[in-house]
Formats: C-alpha cells, structure tokens, sequence
C-alpha cells in the first residue's frame, strides 16, 4: 500500500548527551607540547575538553547520548525505527559507526546509517531525519552525533594547532511527528564546497594512489587531522552568517525573531565575531567549547541538551542551529522548540 504523506512538522521530542569523565586542561596539553593555555583560551575560549579512557568507542558514548534522550522522549529504543549516526571520528573505517550503535542499542534489525558530513553532521542529519518522517517512511528517529578524537590527535609540537581544539563527546535527539503543528524543524538548508576539502582533514588511511597506509605516515602525522586554520576561519565568518540569513529570508524572520543561537563550537572567537556582526545579542546565545573543546557533530545535540535540562528551551522559543566544518560543509536549522 502506497504511504500517505500527511505528517507536517517533525519535532525534537527528547535529548541527551554523554561525555568521558577524563578532563584535560590546557595546562596538561602543555606538559606534553608547546602550548600553553593563555594560548589557547586566547585564541579559541578553550578552557579544558574530555578524553575517553583506553577501551571506549564512539558506540559506548553514543549508546549512553541515545539512552539518555530515549528516557526524556518516553521511549524504548525499539520504538525507534531508524538510526542516523553524524561522526567524522567512526568507530572503524567500515562498517559505520550506525551498527555498532544500534546493536548495543539491543535493536535487532532496525535500519540506520552513518552521516559524513563532518562538524556540519548534526545539522545534515536533521535535514535527513525531517524528510524521512515526513515522507511517511518512517515515525521514530534516533539522531546521534559522536565523536571520539582524541586517539587521532597529533599530541606533539607539530599537531599542537589541531590538538588543542578537539574533545570528545556525543549528543542525541528523538525525531517524531510533532503533536503541534507549530511546533519543531522549520526549516533546513545545507551546502557543501568541496573544492575546499583539502584545507582541513585527515589524509591517511586513503585508497588515493592505491597506497592505503604505511608506517611512514604514522611517523609523519599524515593519520592525524590537518588545517589550514586561518582560512578554515575566514570560511567560517563568512558561510555561517550566509546560512543563516537564507534560513531568516525563507521564514520571513529577522535576527530578533530568534530566541536561542547555538553556534558549532570551534572557536568562540568565530562565534562571537558572527553574533556582534549580525546583531545578536550575548545573552540569547549559548557555548560550551570552554568545557568540552571542539566536539565536531556531536557538539549542535550537547548544546541543545544542556540548554534543555537548564530550563532555558521554552515551548515556542525559535531555535537557530548553525554549523560549519570540514569538507567544507556548512548548514543551519531553524527549530520552533516543543512537542
Ligand atoms: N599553542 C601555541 N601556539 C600555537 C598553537 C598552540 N596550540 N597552535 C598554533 N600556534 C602558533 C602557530 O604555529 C603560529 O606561530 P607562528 O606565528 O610562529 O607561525 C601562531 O600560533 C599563530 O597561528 P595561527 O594559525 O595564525 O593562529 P590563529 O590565530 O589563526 O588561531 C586557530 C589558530 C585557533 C586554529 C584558528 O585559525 C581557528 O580556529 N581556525 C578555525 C577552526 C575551525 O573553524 N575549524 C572548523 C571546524 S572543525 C571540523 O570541521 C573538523
């Protein structure tokens, strides 16, 4: 029997996030390379970020995000029928980071899959999950954005300028038909410039020249991430006010129509630079990269989730999500809070 589209509006029914325990503070950073934190809390607002313990995958965190955000939706993870998993850090290069999840999750044969698409991940996820509720293909969505970094990092000298960002983390929502049509995911917009996709990355393992890896790139640090910091920056300031004000102009809204501004957190210096040359005033935005670092896709779901469980989400509250990363990927989700 052919489906009937007539869901309108899918919400964001529960949220939740997990982080390791294990903080790492700039000054630890600094024991083991040259840094140090007036640097980095200069430069990026990064105070400390957590790393996993030897033995825990991006599936463990993304199982305790998920188990979270299912108990605040009032749901079991069977009610769930499919699985979206953001993460630039996968589990493993194959299979996704999705079947680790969903068999810790104890689903049987409930389908899902891996979203690549970088610290833009989350956002790109909630253009996916809205379109497949409300196409009818299916009612419950799990989204997770995880990430586990720090076994990639470079933690010496030469990686000290990507080192010090990244942390790791995962944050998790509910999709479900929202039960007022006023409420939930207004609007999504996306883009990819792929020309850029050198400026920021990891190189190795790669089937590029039928090398894959070899020892040498593990000496030379061609398995750890790699950026050309000051132009992934100017990219940043520019395509997330662009996103931003495509998403206001498709709704008819303006800057003060928004109650809540959630930047991805790679730099508080790019985020702070975006909310005064936009007019967004300090107290509607929130951050976290003080605490947790740059946590990639993971970081839109943390924020949402501290944001809900601070009481700061109000029922009708218009919610702007905006992130930009790797690839280069950049997108924003406007997001009317409430069931
Ligand atoms: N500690 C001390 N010094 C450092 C460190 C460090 N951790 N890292 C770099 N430096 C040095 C550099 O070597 C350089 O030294 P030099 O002047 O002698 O050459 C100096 O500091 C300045 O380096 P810049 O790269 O110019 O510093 P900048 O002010 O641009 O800050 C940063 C660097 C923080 C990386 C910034 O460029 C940035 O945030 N870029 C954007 C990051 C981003 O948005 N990423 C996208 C999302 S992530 C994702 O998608 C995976």
């Amino acid at each position: 029997m052919a489906r009937v589209r007539e869901i309108s509006q899918v919400a964001i029914t529960g949220t939740g996030m997990a982080v390791p325990p294990r903080i790492v503070t700039n000054d630890e950073l600094s024991k083991i390379m040259d840094t140090s934190d007036e640097w980095i809390r200069q430069r990026t607002g990064i105070e400390e970020r957590r790393y996993v313990a030897p033995g825990v995958s991006a599936s463990d965190l993304a199982l305790e995000a998920s188990q979270k955000a299912l108990a605040t939706a009032g749901l079991n993870a069977t009610d769930i029928d499919f699985v979206l998993v953001a993460t630039l850090s996968p589990e493993q290069y194959f299979p996704g980071t999705c079947s680790f999840l969903q068999a810790k999750l104890g689903l049987s044969t409930t389908s899902g899959l891996d979203i690549r698409a970088q610290c833009s991940g989350f956002v790109y996820g909630l253009e996916m999950g809205q379109a497949l509720i409300a196409s009818g293909q299916y009612k419950r969505i799990l989204l997770v954005g995880v990430e586990v970094q720090s076994p990639a990092l470079d933690l010496t000298d030469r990686g000290r300028d990507t080192a010090a960002l990244f942390g790791d983390g995962a944050g998790a929502v509910i999709l479900e038909a929202a039960k007022n049509p006023k409420h939930g995911i207004q609007r999504v917009i996306t883009h990819i410039e792929g020309k850029h996709a050198d400026k920021l990355g990891v190189q190795y393992p790669s089937a590029i020249g039928g090398v894959w890896i070899k020892p040498e790139h593990i000496a030379d640090g061609g398995v750890s991430p790699k950026m050309d910091g000051r132009f992934v920056f100017k990219h940043a300031v520019t395509r997330m006010p662009e996103v931003i004000n495509e998403v206001l102009l498709d709704q008819g809204l303006s800057v003060p129509d928004i109650d809540l501004w959630l930047f991805h957190q790679a730099n508080l210096r790019i985020n702070e630079h975006i909310a005064q040359g936009m007019g967004i005033p300090v107290e509607k935005t929130y951050n976290n990269i003080q605490k947790y670092g740059n946590t990639s896709a993971a970081t839109l779901p943390m924020l949402l989730d501290e944001c809900r469980r601070d009481g700061r989400l109000k029922d009708g509250d218009r919610i702007m999500m905006t992130a930009f990363g790797a690839g280069f990927t950049w997108g924003s989700a406007l997001v009317t809070w409430g069931k």
